[in-house]
């Protein structure tokens, strides 16, 4: 066969960081042809990781509508994919993770026949709700997957487990490290003065995320009121909350945290200014995903906004924490982090279950074997 045609896809903010690294491993090898598509699931917070990373998509499907509702992702994102893959006729196209992207990316290369190769494969809760949905997400991509990419040896676990045959799986390692060491760097200076401004050496700073589905409402409410007492009670912490552009982690989040001294509710920031922020910060509370894995080869504590996770690693070394969605739980971990500095050491060790910064090499060279053994 003449190059191997591979088409990426990818929608959302996360995706974009943890693809990044392997689009351009692609872009580099000469028997490869590399093709993006976005579907454009997320739109502003996508933009800025593609021009981060220099990534022109040549599909764009811009399907964002403001609180799209996932049976609208669902169906605008798979009949704007049948239209590239007739197009394109990739040999195999490539997903990440548990987005909605990520299965209908997977459904709409399975319609056309087309082999998938899912990057991130095999992390599992096994609660279908939780995180929900991409749970689901991620194990439908992988009963439509012939290759799978997984982060580490559980992961692996995970799919034998699910009948899934050794030969297609690869223990790669997750490229959210590679794009993370391409970003963080000493010394940083954010653009935004508001973080310049912040005493990172004497105020113990908590980065505040969260945007999970299964969180909004009730669950999130107690972290933000949680995150109040935390405040009334420690007049050394100041807390930086970058709010996801989901109106309704919007509205509550200022509603309850807006206008509170030593909390600075700001704009999702870029990738790059996130990820030294992470650097500079003394813990970390989220409910993400992808920040459960960085956290942990920045030396960084993580208190997990979840009642489960997908992500059990970086918990057995002791860098994170279930702190699960209850005010006084949350309070009081946050609390002890903050006051028992013995307790903090226990959690900040810098440790990498999650790869060495190689993980798209090795993809690629997985998708290179994979074309050589079937010729
Ligand atoms: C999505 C993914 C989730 C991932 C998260 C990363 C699904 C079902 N969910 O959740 O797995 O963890 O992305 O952040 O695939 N919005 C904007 N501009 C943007 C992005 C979002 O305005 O650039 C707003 C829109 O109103 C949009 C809403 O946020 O409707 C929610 O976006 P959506 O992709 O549906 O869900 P997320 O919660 O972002
Ligand atoms: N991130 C970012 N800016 C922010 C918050 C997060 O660049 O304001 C990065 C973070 O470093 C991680 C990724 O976005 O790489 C995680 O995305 P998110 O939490 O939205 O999704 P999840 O990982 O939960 O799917």
């Amino acid at each position: 066969m003449g190059k191997i045609k591979v088409m990426s896809i990818f929608g959302t903010r996360p995706e974009a960081i943890k693809m990044a690294p392997v689009v351009k491993a692609l872009e580099k090898d000469q028997s490869i042809e590399s093709i993006v598509c976005v579907t454009a699931q997320h739109r502003e917070m996508l933009d800025q990781v593609l021009k981060l990373f220099d990534i022109k998509p040549h599909y764009d499907l811009n399907i964002m509508k403001a609180g799209q509702t996932l049976s609208e992702i669902t169906s605008r994102a798979l009949m704007g994919l049948e239209q590239v893959m007739k197009e394109v006729e990739p040999h195999m196209v490539l997903v990440h993770g548990d987005t909605t992207t990520t299965f209908v990316g997977s459904l709409a290369a399975f319609y056309q026949q087309v082999k998938v190769g899912h990057v991130e494969a095999g992390l599992r809760s096994h609660n279908i709700y939780s995180p929900y949905p991409e749970e689901m997400n991620r194990t439908l991509t992988g009963k439509l997957s012939h290759l799978h990419f997984c982060p580490t040896k559980g992961n692996r676990e995970n799919l034998l487990n699910e009948g899934i045959n050794d030969e297609k799986i690869a223990i790669t390692g997750n490229t959210v490290i590679d794009a993370l060491l391409q970003v963080v760097k000493k010394d940083y200076k954010f653009s935004n003065e508001q973080l310049n401004h912040i005493d990172y050496e004497n105020k113990k700073v908590i980065l505040l995320t969260a945007h999970r589905r299964e969180n909004l409402g009730a669950p999130m409410e107690n972290i933000f009121y949680a995150m109040k007492d935390i405040i009334q009670n420690n007049k050394d912490v100041e807390i930086v909350f970058p709010v996801h552009l989901n109106p309704k982690v919007r509205n509550l989040a200022y509603e309850i945290l807006g206008n509170i001294e030593r909390i600075h509710l700001i704009e999702p920031l870029d990738y790059e200014p996130f990820a030294n922020l992470m650097a500079k910060a003394y813990l970390i509370l989220t409910d993400s995903g992808g920040i459960q894995e960085e956290a942990p080869s920045l030396g960084k504590p993580v208190l997990v906004l979840r009642t489960e996770t997908e992500r059990p690693e970086a918990v057995k070394a002791g860098t994170v924490k279930m702190a699960g969605v209850e005010k006084d739980e949350i309070f009081s971990l946050t609390h002890t982090l903050i006051n028992d500095e013995k307790a903090y050491k226990r959690m900040a060790n810098a440790i990498n279950p999650y790869g060495d910064g190689k993980t798209s090499e090795r993809i690629v060279e997985n998708i290179k074997s994979f074309f050589v053994t079937k010729k």
